[in-house]
């Protein structure tokens, strides 16, 4: 289950190019859960998903996986339960792996999240 509560981000905080990208958003997915998130160019789209896999830290609310509180997990530590695909290609590949590696990388994706060996650490691993 994935779980975004009442999450906000504000870029530039307290400048005059202040932009409040996400105000107290509240999003709960259950296993199988498919949903589609529309709206306008700069509506936050795109904060939300970097949220949720770690590219950004929220400056307030909380995002769980399964329950668990990982907001304060760097990106590469929620990789095993949060993967995405990205629009640029180049985004979402290793450039100096050849095609068959890469897709081999994406076959492991979550193996050992998926064998139950990533909660050991809790939230200590980084702080962005
Ligand atoms: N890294 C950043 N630094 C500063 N402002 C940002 C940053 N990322 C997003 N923003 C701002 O936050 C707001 C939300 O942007 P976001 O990219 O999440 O929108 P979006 O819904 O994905 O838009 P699009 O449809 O164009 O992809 C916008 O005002 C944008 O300018
Ligand atoms: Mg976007």
């Amino acid at each position: 289950m994935l779980s975004i509560e009442e999450v906000s981000k504000t870029f530039f905080a307290g400048t005059v190019n202040e932009r409040r990208a996400l105000v107290d958003v509240d999003l709960v997915l259950e296993q199988g859960d498919v949903v589609t998130v529309i709206g306008s160019n700069g509506a936050g789209k795109s904060t939300v998903l970097n949220t949720v896999a770690g590219r950004l830290v929220q400056d307030a609310g909380a995002v769980r996986v399964d329950g668990r509180e990982v907001s304060r997990l760097p990106e590469h530590r929620r990789a095993a339960q949060v993967g995405r695909v990205f629009q640029d290609p180049m985004a979402g590949t290793a450039p100096h792996l050849t095609i068959e590696e890469n897709l081999a990388l994406a076959d492991r994706a979550g193996a050992s999240a998926r064998a139950g060996s990533w909660g050991d650490e809790g939230a200590s691993g980084a702080v962005r």
